[in-house]
C-alpha cells in the first residue's frame, strides 16, 4: 500500500510510520515541525520505502501527480497535541484542523484513496459522562484556553463526515486517549512527560489541582495497532465510518499516577501541587466497546510496563535511543483474524 501521513514527524507519526515500513508500506512524510522534531523523519530518510515533504499542510499538500503516484490512504494526523504546543500555535492549530483537513480529504478525494483522521478524546471536554462512548457529543467551552484544539478537532470530524456523506469518500474517524511513550517531545507538556522526566532529574513531581482528577495512558504500540486493524476493516458499511475510541481504559487519579512514577524512579521524591489549569478534565476514561467489537482490539500493554519501557529508552546510551526496529513484520491479513485481540506487541 502507499499511504500518505501527515504528522510523520511527530511523536505518533514516527511510530505509525516505523509500523507501516514494518509492513512492508510505502510511506510518504508530511510536516511542518511546528511540534514535531527533525530527527523522527531522519530515522527513515535511508528506507527505500520512505520519502518525505515539508510542508504546512493548512496551505496545501505538494505531492507529486500521475497515475503512479495514487494513495492508497491519506492518513491526517498533523496537529499539536500537547496543550503547551497548542496554546502556543493557537490560529495554526485551528487552521489545521480546519484548511488542513480539508486539504488532506481533497487529496484523499482526488486520488482514490482512503482517509483516516486523528481526532480526539478532547471532542469529549469535561465530560458529564464516564466513561466516554462515541455516542457521547461531550461539554466542550467553544472559547476557553483549550478550544483551539478541542473545537478545532470537532470541525475536522464534521467536514470528514460532510466528504463522506457528500463525495462517498471511504473515511474512517479514531477518536484517541492520551498516548505516550517513546519519542515524546521532553517539552510535550503532558502529563506523563512531564513527570518522567521530573523524576528522572530528580526534582519534585508537580501534580496540579489535588490530583484526585483522572486519566488514562495508552501506550503508542497499542494505539498503532488499533489504527492499523481499522485501516485493515473494509466490510462493514456507514458503521466503518463512525468514530471509534482507541485508549486504554485503565483509569488512574493523577496522584496515583505520580505514585507509579515514584514506585519506579524513587520512593524520595517530592510531589508539589499547584492551581489547576482552566477547563482542565476531571475525568477521561474510553469506553471502548466499538473498537472491541469492530477491530478485536483491546490495549495489551499495562502502564508500568509501558512507563518502563519509555524510561529504558530515555536512560538508553544516545545513539541506541528511540530507534526504530525496520524488519518486515507479516502483515495483519497474515498473522489470521482469529489472533485479533491482545494488541500491543511491537
Ligand atoms: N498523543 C496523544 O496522546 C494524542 C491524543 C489525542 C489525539 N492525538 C492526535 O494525534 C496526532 C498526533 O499527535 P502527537 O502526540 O504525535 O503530536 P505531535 O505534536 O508530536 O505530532 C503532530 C505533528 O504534526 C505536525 N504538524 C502540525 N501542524 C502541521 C501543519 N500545519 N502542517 C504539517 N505538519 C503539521 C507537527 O509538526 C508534528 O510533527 C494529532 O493529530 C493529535 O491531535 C494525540
Amino acid at each position: 500500500m502507499k499511504v500518505l501521513l501527515t504528522g510523520s514527524a511527530g511523536f505518533v507519526g514516527s511510530h505509525l510510520t516505523e509500523r507501516l515500513l514494518q509492513g512492508g508500506h510505502r510511506v510518504t512524510g508530511v510536516d511542518n515541525y511546528i511540534s514535531g522534531q527533525h530527527r523522527n523523519t531522519e530515522l527513515f530518510l535511508d528506507h527505500p520505502n520512505f520519502s518525505f515533504i515539508e510542508a504546512d499542510v493548512s496551505r496545501g499538500i505538494p505531492v507529486p501527480t500521475g497515475k503512479a503516484d495514487k494513495f492508497d490512504w491519506v492518513l491526517h494526523f498533523a496537529s499539536p497535541a500537547s496543550p503547551p504546543h497548542y496554546q502556543q500555535n493557537q490560529i495554526e492549530t485551528l487552521m489545521v484542523g480546519a484548511q488542513g483537513t480539508q486539504n488532506a480529504l481533497e487529496l484523499a478525494r482526488s486520488q482514490g484513496a482512503s482517509f483516516m483522521l486523528a481526532s480526539t478524546s478532547e471532542v469529549y471536554g469535561d465530560p458529564h459522562v464516564h466513561p466516554q462512548p462515541e455516542s457521547y457529543w461531550g461539554h466542550v467551552n467553544p472559547n476557553g484556553l483549550r478550544s483551539c484544539y478541542d473545537e478545532a478537532k470537532r470541525y475536522a470530524e464534521a467536514i470528514t463526515f460532510a466528504y463522506q456523506r457528500t463525495h462517498g469518500l471511504d473515511t474512517r474517524v479514531i477518536r484517541i486517549f492520551n498516548t505516550y511513550g517513546p519519542r515524546m517531545r521532553a517539552d510535550d507538556g503532558r502529563v506523563v512527560t512531564n513527570l518522567v522526566h521530573q523524576a528522572l532529574r530528580g526534582e519534585a513531581l508537580t501534580v496540579y489541582g489535588d490530583g484526585s482528577q483522572t486519566r488514562s495512558f495508552q501506550y503508542v504500540s497499542d494505539l498503532v495497532e488499533g489504527v492499523l486493524r481499522l485501516m485493515d476493516v473494509s466490510s462493514l458499511g456507514s458503521d466503518l465510518h463512525g468514530p471509534v475510541n482507541l485508549g486504554n481504559p485503565d483509569e488512574y487519579s493523577i496522584l496515583e499516577f505520580a505514585t507509579v512514577i515514584r514506585e519506579l524512579l524513587g520512593e524520595g521524591l517530592k510531589i508539589e501541587f499547584r492551581p489547576l489549569p482552566q477547563d482542565d478534565p476531571m475525568q477521561r476514561r474510553p469506553d471502548i466497546t466499538r473498537a472491541r467489537a469492530l477491530l478485536g482490539w483491546q490495549p495489551g500493554v499495562p502502564l508500568r510496563e509501558g512507563l518502563r519501557r519509555m524510561i529504558g529508552d530515555l536512560q538508553a546510551p544516545p545513539g541506541l535511543r528511540e530507534q526504530p526496529s525496520l524488519r518486515e513484520q507479516p502483515s495483519l491479513q497474515e498473522k489470521g483474524r482469529g489472533t485479533r485481540i491482545a494488541a500491543g506487541a511491537d
